[in-house]
Order: C-alpha cells, then structure tokens, then sequence
C-alpha cells in the first residue's frame, strides 16, 4: 500500500454555518413543492451527506432516489468525461425532480446529467446545490437552489472527497499543499 501524504485542511464553512442554510433551504423547498409530487434525486457519492440533512427539513412526503455520477478519476480536475455508475430505481415521466449535488464546479456533469433526464420526459427538474465555483463554470446550469458560492478552491468534507477521503468531515475544509 502506497503511504498517503495528508494535506493541510482548514475550516471554509462550519458545521453550524451549513445547518443553518440548509434548514433555509429546506424551507424554501417545503413552500415551492407544496402539493406536488417531489422526488428528490440525490447524486452520489457526493450528496450523502447534505442529502441526509436536507430532507429532515423538507416537510413534505417526498420520495428520495439515487444516481451515481462519476467525473473525476484520483485528480482534482473535472475530465468532463461522465460515466453513470448508477442509474434511478424509478420512472420519472410526469413527475418533478429535485437533484442533489454537493458541488457545481465546470458544470459538465450537471448538464450532462440534465440531457439525459429531460429525454426521460420529467414534469420538472431543478438543482439543489451545496456549492458553486462561479469562476470555473464551463456550461451555464441554473442552479434554483444554492448553499454558498465559494472561490474557485480545491474543499472537502461534508460530503466532498480528495482521492476518495475526507467526506467525513463535519464541515467543509480548504485543502492547500497539493497542486
Ligand atoms: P463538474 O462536472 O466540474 O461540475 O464537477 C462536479 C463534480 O466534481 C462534483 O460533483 C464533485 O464530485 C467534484 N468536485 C468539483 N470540485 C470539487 C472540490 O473542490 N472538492 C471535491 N470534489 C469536487
Ligand atoms: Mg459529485
């Protein structure tokens, strides 16, 4: 087994700081979607967590479902390369789709994501995500529901991985020391 060299990982957003946008978020979620027929499309592996938080403040009984997307291979750029590692357990014609992502960085894999749902002819689809690096999008994707804009950074945590670890973070870190 090859050694791992830790890099150095400082707090960007707190644990509180997250909790509390996301119960807004939730909110907001809960008021939109009233008496509609919501299935909430977590993006894995990413989302676990954010995903987990996010529909305990969502007051509505929606139906939660999972996609496994995969863009990076162990580096920390986007390929744009997209392979579906999972694909939903259900139909969605006629039905609105919340999709949950933990960041929109290029915004290659969200638009492709959005290609291949909107042949699936959903009622609607809209974006609930954690993050976003503005400066680094390559493809606009309207993004109806956003935690925090953040620089254009390599974070980890809550979610977010560097070469498969660190999504146990309870906060979201700065990674520094790996380019
Ligand atoms: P995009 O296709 O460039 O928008 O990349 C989206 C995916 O890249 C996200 O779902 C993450 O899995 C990963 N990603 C992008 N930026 C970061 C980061 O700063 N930390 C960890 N993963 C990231
Ligand atoms: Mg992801």
């Amino acid at each position: 087994m090859s050694t791992f060299h830790a890099p150095n990982i400082s707090v960007m957003i707190s644990a509180e700081e997250l909790q509390q946008r996301i119960s807004q978020l939730g909110a907001e979620i809960t008021k939109d979607y009233q008496g509609k027929d919501l299935i909430v499309v977590g993006i894995l592996n990413g989302c676990f967590i954010f995903l987990a938080d996010l529909v305990r403040e969502i007051d509505l009984p929606i139906i939660t479902d999972f996609m496994g997307l995969s863009s990076y291979g162990a580096s920390t750029k986007s390929s744009g390369i997209v392979q579906i590692t999972k694909d939903l357990s259900m139909t969605i014609e006629d039905k609105h789709l919340l999709i949950v992502e933990d960041i929109i960085d290029t915004g290659l894999t969200m638009s492709y994501l959005l290609e291949n749902l909107d042949t699936r002819r959903p009622a609607s689809v809209k974006i609930c995500s954690l993050l976003s690096k503005p400066m680094k999008h390559k493809v606009s994707v309207p993004i109806e529901y956003l935690g925090f804009e953040i620089e254009d950074k390599f974070v980890v945590g809550y979610g977010l991985d560097f070469d498969g670890r660190y999504r146990n973070l309870p906060y979201i870190g700065l990674v520094t020391g790996i380019e």
